[in-house]
């Protein structure tokens, strides 16, 4: 059988696809409003440069050395234990974790796109019970848009790798970049802009805590999609003779880009138009339907156009977060991609409709234990437990265990002089960082 491999053009914009996704748009905005801004994004913008690069280097070398799902890769390329490092690759369940909420939020999304084309909400309060009444009592409308995510995505993998993941993010990610390029360029003409300048870059540090520090070091991770497989899995059908450090620092350049830019997007209309730096889930929910109402008619435009690019990014990194499991089932037990898909569909698909049910009241209740309901705790889970763990095994696992020549003669030609210092900071600054910010958020530190 012929294998299906990424064009060059088509892995990068696959991986960054991957990368950029609901975290960059939804997430990003409101952690850093919530984190008082300028020195939280200068933490996330040193992690990301210092820790996110070199380890999106090593993941994608373990996928390109590896070829296959990232539980073979591990198991190829340990030399000895070959069973115990074979665990390392199940990274990938974290992937269809985070898609039991992640699909539902994108669900949202849609609803949003729909509702967006006929009116607006005038006031945050109105804005608010909106969200809030869709959040709390709407299992239908949860339940529709949550479905037509499940299919959309589903339909996507059963396509492969050519035919339906590079396809689709040809055309997507373009497309989200043209719309977001197009509301920035209106945004810098606000006066606003140059408040929303200062207030993402001027650090205050008296606002960061070690818990906003965390904070930052595990978005960077997240929002890179380091740590589950989704890069690795990508990195298996790039072409022989790529050049990783290359790949590595277009998706790290594309990813951070549209951070910024959403950032400073979003708060400029927000202080032109809202309450300024909203905090909160509810920031692009709540608040900014409010301020897009304030913008008269270009903003009912700007808000089904700001709608449908977070969909696109969120369909695009979707896709990414189950892959590693449909690729795991087609490699090691000859699953057809048709039956492997469907199958971690259904699985993101029911035990998502679980999440939705989990905010839902008169079900919450039920799913809700130590203050969190299940929605929250998958979230928990996956970002302080499971991606946290998987960077420090994929530092420990190239550093230390995968035969120094075979990293070194890849990665020496394509580092340079920089290789040295790559190595080093796998080996030593990236586990330690790691296990301490796993610690924190898991409330030991
Ligand atoms: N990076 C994606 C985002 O920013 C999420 C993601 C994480 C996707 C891990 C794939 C793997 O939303």
């Amino acid at each position: 059988m012929k294998i299906a491999r990424f064009s060059r053009i088509g892995f990068i914009l696959a991986a960054a696809g991957s990368a950029v996704g609901l975290g960059n748009i939804w997430k990003f905005p409101y952690i850093a409003g919530e984190y008082g801004g300028g020195a939280f994004v200068l933490i996330y913008l040193a992690t990301v440069l210092l820790i996110g690069f070199s380890i999106m280097i090593a993941e994608m070398l373990i996928g390109y050395l590896g070829r296959k799902d990232t539980v073979t890769s591990f198991e190829e390329l340990a030399p000895k234990n070959k069973n115990l490092w074979k665990l390392g690759g199940f990274q990938g369940l974290a992937g269809l974790f985070i898609m039991i909420f992640y699909s539902v939020v994108i669900g949202w999304i849609f609803n949003y796109i729909v509702t967006s084309l006929t009116s607006l909400p005038s006031t945050v309060e109105e804005a608010e019970i909106t969200f809030n009444a869709m959040l709390h009592t709407d299992v239908f409308t949860q339940l529709f848009y949550h479905t037509l995510a499940f299919i959309w995505i589903t339909y996507v993998l059963t396509k492969g790798i050519k035919g339906g993941i590079e396809k689709m993010n040809l055309f997507l990610m373009p497309a989200l970049m043209i719309i977001l390029s197009s509301m920035f360029i209106y945004a810098t003409t606000l006066g606003a802009f140059s408040q929303a300048v200062s207030f993402m870059f001027s650090p205050d540090w008296s606002k960061i805590n070690s818990e906003a520090f965390v904070v930052a070091v595990g978005h960077a991770f997240f929002t890179l999609s380091l740590g589950m497989g989704a890069i690795m899995t990508y990195s298996a059908s790039m072409e022989k003779g790529s050049n990783l450090v290359k790949n590595a620092f277009w998706v790290v350049f594309l990813d951070t880009t549209i951070a910024i830019v959403a950032g400073l997007m979003l708060f400029t209309f927000l202080y032109q138009y809202g309450s300024g730096p909203a905090k909160g889930p509810g920031l692009v929910f709540i608040s900014l339907p409010a301020a897009f109402y304030e913008m008269g008619i270009i903003g009912n435009i700007f808000a089904v156009l700001f709608f449908i690019a977070l969909a696109f990014a969120g369909l695009t990194s979707s896709v990414s977060l189950v892959e590693p499991m449909v690729q795991y089932f087609i490699d090691r037990f000859s699953w057809s991609r048709l039956k492997a898909s469907i199958s971690m569909g259904l699985f993101f698909y029911l035990v998502g409709i679980i999440a939705l049910l989990s905010n839902i009241d008169g079900y919450k209740e039920a799913l809700t234990w130590g203050g969190k309901n299940f929605f929250d705790w998958v979230d928990f889970f996956t970002a302080a437990v499971m991606l946290p763990l998987g960077g420090l095994i994929m530092a420990i696992f190239v550093g230390f265990i995968v035969e120094k020549q075979r990293v070194e003669s890849i990665m020496r030609p394509q580092l340079g002089f920089a290789f040295d210092a790559w190595y080093f900071s796998l080996r030593y600054i990236t586990p330690v960082a790691m296990f301490v910010v796993m610690l924190s958020l898991m409330g030991i530190l």
